[in-house]
């Protein structure tokens, strides 16, 4: 049954599930089957290296898909930063009505984007970068906790505090969760806290479609939550990492350095040898994103299957939940039609409640 929230109506898509930008990872391919499977696909700019790169993804994009999909444009501190406005101008002229923003001083880009009429959604880590974006006129934020791969800013509030926070401080401009999910029951408690769907990055890294090695996926499947490093804390600018032998390296030099200079951990943390890694599926030749939702990935679906098991498990949850409230002055039904206590279970019987708990 599709789902009916801020999010699906204002995006016209199916599942409220969006797929966050990756760097190396969000291309056609990608950013097309997550669309296709009926959530939204995004695909992320400055995985272009020119605007006029980003123009023919977004062509081939629409040859894949006849569903929304959008761009994520990241705005992150760089000696020479990327000509974000000619970014921003090439997603308006081929009417991609969908931007994710994320980053540092979004509000030029953002001003460009909504003369044009973008739905706008900016992820954020705290509560008061949230509130400046809703100031800039953003249509959605999406909250990104702790948990999450990537950028994870200097706060480290995870998704049970920010999201609450988000409902009671957003003055009701609506807003998705991300970081940390990967299925229906994640989606549901999302629901539960106020927010309008969801966004989801490493879960989607590891489906058929992600244009990545496959031992890279598998290097997913194997992992769990604990097996993810921050890295760069030390200069403000952490970053939740796979942890790898290079992002164990870059943490011990960062750690123990006595200068504090970046240039020691730079060679460890660079971009282009993380690209690679997506390339000839060697986990440790370079540092590479990844959260802590590891832990619940064990396969490697479609995106067409996942986004089908996330509408029946969330769907079923929902469902499921209204049972665990009764009628005042009625009795409690239990699973097996029992009333009162589970005889199924006789040590339900033994240790139930009001018994002590060891
Ligand atoms: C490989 C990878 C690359 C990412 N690159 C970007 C990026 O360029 N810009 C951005 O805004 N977020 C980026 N993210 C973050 C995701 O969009 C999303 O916010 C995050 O993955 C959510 O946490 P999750 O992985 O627990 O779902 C990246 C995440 C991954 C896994």
């Amino acid at each position: 049954m599709p789902f009916n929230t801020q999010l699906t109506r204002a995006l016209g898509i199916r599942v409220p599930v969006v797929q966050g930008g990756m760097q190396w990872v969000g291309y056609a391919e990608l950013a097309s089957a997550v669309s296709n499977a009926g959530g939204l696909g995004i695909l992320t700019a400055l995985t272009q290296p020119t605007p006029e790169d980003l123009r023919k993804e977004i062509r081939r994009c629409r040859q894949m898909t006849k569903n929304p999909f959008g761009v994520n444009l990241t705005l992150l501190p760089a000696l020479v930063p990327p000509d974000y406005a000619a970014y921003a101008q090439v997603i308006i002229d081929e009417g991609v009505k969908i931007v994710e923003t994320a980053g540092n001083s979004p509000g030029p880009v953002i001003k460009q984007l909504k003369a044009a009429n973008t739905i706008i959604l900016h992820k954020c880590t705290t509560i008061r970068h949230a509130q400046s974006a809703v100031k800039m006129g953003v249509d959605f934020l999406s909250i990104d906790g702790f948990e999450c791969a990537g950028h994870v800013g200097e706060t480290d509030i995870t998704n049970f505090i920010l999201l609450s926070r988000a409902r009671q401080s957003l003055g009701g401009v609506p807003f998705i969760a991300s970081g940390g999910f990967a299925d229906g029951q994640g989606l549901a408690a999302a629901l539960a806290l106020g927010a309008c769907g969801i966004n989801m990055g490493t879960r989607f890294m590891c489906t058929v479609e992600a244009p990545i090695h496959q031992n890279i996926k598998q290097a997913i499947v194997d992992a769990d939550e604990t097996d993810t490093e921050l890295v760069l804390r030390r200069w403000r600018n952490t970053s939740r990492l796979f942890a790898n032998k290079v992002a164990k390296a870059a943490v011990k030099v960062e750690k123990e350095s006595p200068t504090g200079k970046f240039e020691e951990v730079a060679e460890y943390v660079s971009g282009k040898r993380g690209r690679q890694v997506f390339l000839n599926g060697d986990k440790d030749f370079g540092v590479w994103t990844a959260g802590q939702v590891m832990g619940l990935i064990h396969d490697i679906p479609t995106c067409d299957a996942l986004l089908k098991r996330i509408e029946v498990e969330a769907t079923e949850t929902l469902r499921s939940n209204q049972n665990l409230f009764v009628q005042e002055g009625d009795q409690p039904v239990g699973p097996s039609g029992t009333v009162g206590k589970n005889t199924n279970n006789p040590g339900a019987e033994i240790w139930g409640v009001g018994k002590s708990k060891l």
